[in-house]
């Protein structure tokens, strides 16, 4: 036996169809903005992170699954898919065509050495969009409408969005300096970690959960009086055109984000489930100014984008009972009594398939008794059951498990016959009229 690697999880059977719900129904709503679907590598260059995630964030310095391969390269799988997005806008040359902002999606594995509890894995999903080439503050407040849409599909009610400015560059910088200013008499006082976050990343303090810290990190400046101007009206901008959409937030100045690359509006969805259980955010993003030139790209092109945990999303919509019946079914279940009839089996059971029946079929020569135990731990509709009687009459049985009444139909009939016994919309799949 072999046990999984800590932190990771199999997604299977029906849990797995709840992964593809959540995820069907998010990359919709992306299509439905106009994004379309980017597939980049799990494996980067360890660099690309370095660069955009940043050497000082938890994610590169504790987190990241590095490796040198078998040429001495320094790669890493990818803790988050934004680095990736840009640099594969950046290398395609996207930008170029002066066709932005470019809107692209994305679904797939990260990693992260992180200590596993509940929400956090060290293998988990993600489904994340990035809008690169953007210009106006309505750009932000389209990224996190598509955000608060998509997660009210998955039927999300009383969602939290905080949000916060972190001001622009010029704006940070003097902020960051009033800060050091102000954390440097403190310093005695706070956590170890927060004595690493004072020389690497000043900002990161103000969102330490550690209860001793918190007397002081109250009193600390706050952004919001270092704001420059124009920070100052964009934020403001993104505010009010929330407000006018009816998207209810909470402005956060803890809310400062792990990852490096972020200037301008940040902001994450929180959702405390019925059983009071708060996983952490069950999507975050924010705005950036210098990532793609820091990726190789051109200057001055700025991106805004987020990202969701679907293994979170999953998590909450469990506890609050938020999927549909989403249990397996089949429409036909077919059963030969004999071993002998197993061919006669798979030509009926591939003629259903064809069309358009969801069809599974016993092919192990078990008991009658067992295969239709089988067909109803399958939730089928039809037990189709063949016998010596029904091949010499060119015919089958078919046992309605619903409503528990059986009829013999000649094989010739029994595609019409299921069609008129199916209703159109109770099909499992969807099936092309002849
Ligand atoms: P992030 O906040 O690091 O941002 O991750 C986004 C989401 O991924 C989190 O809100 C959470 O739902 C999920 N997540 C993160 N770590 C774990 C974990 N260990 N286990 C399970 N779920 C997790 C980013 O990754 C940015 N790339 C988002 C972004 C896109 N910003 C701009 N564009």
């Amino acid at each position: 036996m072999f046990n999984l690697v800590k932190g990771t999880h199999d997604i299977i059977l029906e849990d797995a169809d709840k992964y593809s719900f959540v995820e069907q129904t998010l990359i919709q709503v992306a299509e439905f903005f106009g994004y379309q679907e980017f597939r980049t590598p799990i494996i980067e260059s360890s660099d690309l992170f370095q660069r955009s995630v940043g050497d000082s964030s938890d994610i590169v310095r504790k987190e990241m699954y590095t490796f040198l391969d078998k040429g001495n390269r320094s790669i890493s799988l990818r803790p988050e898919l934004t680095a990736g997005i840009v640099r594969s806008i950046v290398n395609n040359k996207l930008l170029a065509l002066g066709d932005t902002p470019v809107k692209a999606y994305y679904v797939g594995p990260c990693f992260r050495y992180e200590r596993p509890q509940a929400g956090r894995y060290r293998q988990f999903n993600q489904f994340g969009i990035e809008c690169v080439g953007v210009s106006s503050p309505y750009r932000d407040v389209e990224v996190i409408s598509l955000g608060y849409f998509g997660l009210k599909m998955l039927g999300f009610k009383n969602l939290k969005l905080k949000i916060n400015t972190l001001g622009d560059n010029e704006s940070r910088a003097n902020y960051k300096e009033v800060l050091r200013n102000y954390f440097k008499d403190h310093l005695d006082e706070l956590c170890s970690d927060c004595h690493d976050r004072y020389s690497l990343n000043v900002m990161r303090i103000l969102d330490c959960k550690n209860p001793n810290d918190q007397a002081i990190i109250k009193n600390a400046p706050k952004i919001s009086d270092y704001l420059s101007e124009k920070s100052k009206k964009y934020f403001d901008d993104v505010l009010e055109s929330l407000t006018n959409l009816g998207i209810e937030y909470e402005i956060d100045e803890s809310l400062v984000r792990g990852l490096d690359y972020y200037s301008d509006v940040v902001f994450e969805f929180h959702y405390t489930s019925s059983k009071g259980l708060n996983y952490g955010a069950l999507a975050a993003g924010g705005h950036y100014n210098k990532l793609v030139e820091e990726i190789g790209g051109p200057r001055d092109v700025e991106g805004v984008g987020f990202a969701a945990g679907i293994e979170r999303l999953v998590s909450v919509m469990n506890d609050d009972s938020l999927f549909a019946d989403l249990s397996f079914s089949l429409d036909c279940y077919v059963m030969p009594l004999d071993l002998q009839f197993e061919k006669n089996a798979i030509e009926v059971a591939t003629r259903l398939r064809l069309n358009g029946f969801k069809t599974d079929l016993s092919l192990e020569n078990k008991s009658i008794k067992a295969m239709l135990k089988k067909a109803l731990r399958k939730n089928a509709h039809f037990a189709l059951i063949i016998g010596q009687d029904e091949i010499n009459s060119n015919s089958i049985i078919v046992k309605n498990l619903k409503k528990e009444e059986q009829v013999s139909i000649k094989l010739d009939d029994l595609i019409e016959y299921l069609d008129n016994q199916i209703d159109e919309n109770e099909h499992s799949h969807h099936h092309s009229e002849e």
